[in-house]
């Protein structure tokens, strides 16, 4: 390492560091009911071909861009091009979506925090249902407990990334991942112990080829993008930290491993449950926050699977956002020559400020819009998973695909041994990937009413 740059210490440590990243709320409160909702095994079959044929393949290309040149995601496209180039728009649109997704995952975050502290309170207990369902709203409408908790948040994630790569990213995804597991481990098995259990596999699983709408199919593909943190310019500067002589194909494959797995056993455990006491499955916060808690208020053990639930959550969203304050950081050190310290304070202040007009955009801003008729936080999710993510991640695939030396990309594979995927991934990533990322670009843009947006502006 002439550079002097910093490298992981392990490889298990890199290993758990970018599962950490890619594990969050998308495997826990969206996977499993998009599964659910879309025709069940025929829908989990679609996103493992999506998997691997899109997902596997551009984080692959992350890798390797940030391995090849060592340097955040807007330097590594002018190390690439050894100038600044058109290119260095990818970069941008990553790190632009790193930090405005950091500002309100970190309030949604905070949210997992509070139910933690309701959970470690018994607070579920004994309550009738609406009572624990209007807890979610006193919450959302309550700006000031919202803050105190996005302020604690987005603190853990500058007292661990402020650390650097080893001691403070590796270190933490070494202790946070392992119990992240454990927690999951025994909710999924009190999920397969439970009377709902057959129900809930059945929801999640049985396939129903009639769901599978060509709506589903975009559905997969721009989850197999986003449950995989690509697009963000996490995965690249995770992958500037890496040995040389890295298997990149291997790590890969069980970074992508870990995060499906995670996700099926989270439906696993959540949808058993939710069965048992004859509820119907919600989406997104409304499943997390309003119907598992009146689950546990009714079934055996509830208070305390209820900690374990929070927590798991808490842990996942931290892990994935010290990747996105990281890739922002990098910049900072690689480009403008800042100490970490620096760069990571004034970056997690920013985060805090920022995040602000969204823990207030359920209440006091709710009136407050910013897209079409979107609060600040509907707006903020939207620009950045519809648009920003596959407009970065298209880029990549374009650049990797078409522009960069096949060389310089042989040797990043030949490297970690896997020099013979190089004809199949570089086929993947020429053909395959763009021209899917393009097409639920073309119907993100369609369906959310962008053009309209736009014609109306004008
Ligand atoms: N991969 C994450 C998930 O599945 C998405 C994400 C990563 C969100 C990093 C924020 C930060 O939830
Ligand atoms: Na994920």
């Amino acid at each position: 390492n002439s550079t002097g740059r910093a490298l992981w210490a392990s490889r298990l440590g890199f290993i758990l560091a970018a599962a950490g990243s890619a594990v969050g709320l998308g495997n826990i409160w969206k996977f499993p009911y998009i599964a659910g909702e879309n025709g069940g095994g025929a829908f989990v079959l679609v996103y493992l071909v999506c998997i691997a044929l899109v997902g596997l393949p551009i984080m692959m290309a992350e890798f390797m861009i940030g391995r090849h040149t060592r340097r955040d995601a807007v330097g590594a496209f002018i190390a690439l091009e050894h100038r600044r180039s058109f290119w260095v728009v990818a970069g941008w649109t990553s790190i632009t979506a790193a930090f405005i997704i950091l500002s309100y995952y970190s309030v949604v975050a905070g949210w997992t925090l509070d139910y933690v502290y309701r959970a470690l309170t018994s607070s579920f207990s004994g309550l009738p249902a609406a009572q624990i369902e209007g807890m979610f709203d006193g919450l959302i409408a309550d700006g000031p407990r919202q803050i105190l908790w996005h302020l604690l948040f987005i603190t853990l994630c500058l007292g661990i990334v402020i650390g650097g790569v080893q001691r403070g990213i590796e270190r933490w995804a070494k202790i946070l991942m392992p119990v992240l597991l454990a927690l999951l481990a025994l909710l999924f098995v009190n999920g397969m112990l439970s009377n709902g259990a057959w129900e809930g596999i059945n929801f999640m699983f049985r396939p129903d080829f009639h769901k599978l709408t060509p709506g589903a199919v975009l559905e997969a593909m721009g989850h197999a993008f986003f449950t995989l943190s690509l697009g963000m310019a996490a995965m690249i500067t995770y992958g500037s930290y890496l040995n040389r002589n890295e298997d990149l194909l291997g790590s890969s494959l069980r970074i992508v491993l870990l995060d499906t797995v995670i996700a099926l056993m989270a439906g696993l455990a959540i949808f058993p449950i939710v069965f048992s006491v004859g509820m119907e499955p919600a989406a997104g916060p409304g499943l997390i926050f309003k119907t598992i808690p009146v689950v546990f208020s009714q079934i055996t053990g509830g208070a305390f699977l209820a900690i374990l639930f929070f927590l798991l959550l808490a842990f996942a969203a931290l892990t994935s956002a010290i990747s996105l304050l990281e890739a922002q950081v990098s910049y900072l050190i690689d480009e403008r020559g800042w100490g970490r310290k620096r760069a990571t304070t004034f970056l997690a202040g920013l985060a805090f400020v920022v995040g602000l007009p969204t823990a207030l955009s359920f209440n006091s801003l709710s009136e407050w819009t910013l897209i079409g008729d979107l609060t600040f936080f509907d707006s903020a999710d939207l620009l950045t998973s519809n648009y920003l993510l596959p407009i970065s991640g298209l880029l990549t695939a374009i650049y990797v695909g078409w522009f960069w030396s096949g060389t310089e990309e042989k040797q990043e594979l030949i490297a970690g041994g896997a020099g013979w995927v190089y004809p199949l991934w570089h086929f993947l990533i020429r053909y395959v990937s763009p021209v899917a990322v393009a097409i639920v670009l073309f119907f993100k843009i369609r369906e959310t009413g962008l053009f309209a947006w736009l014609t109306n502006l004008f």
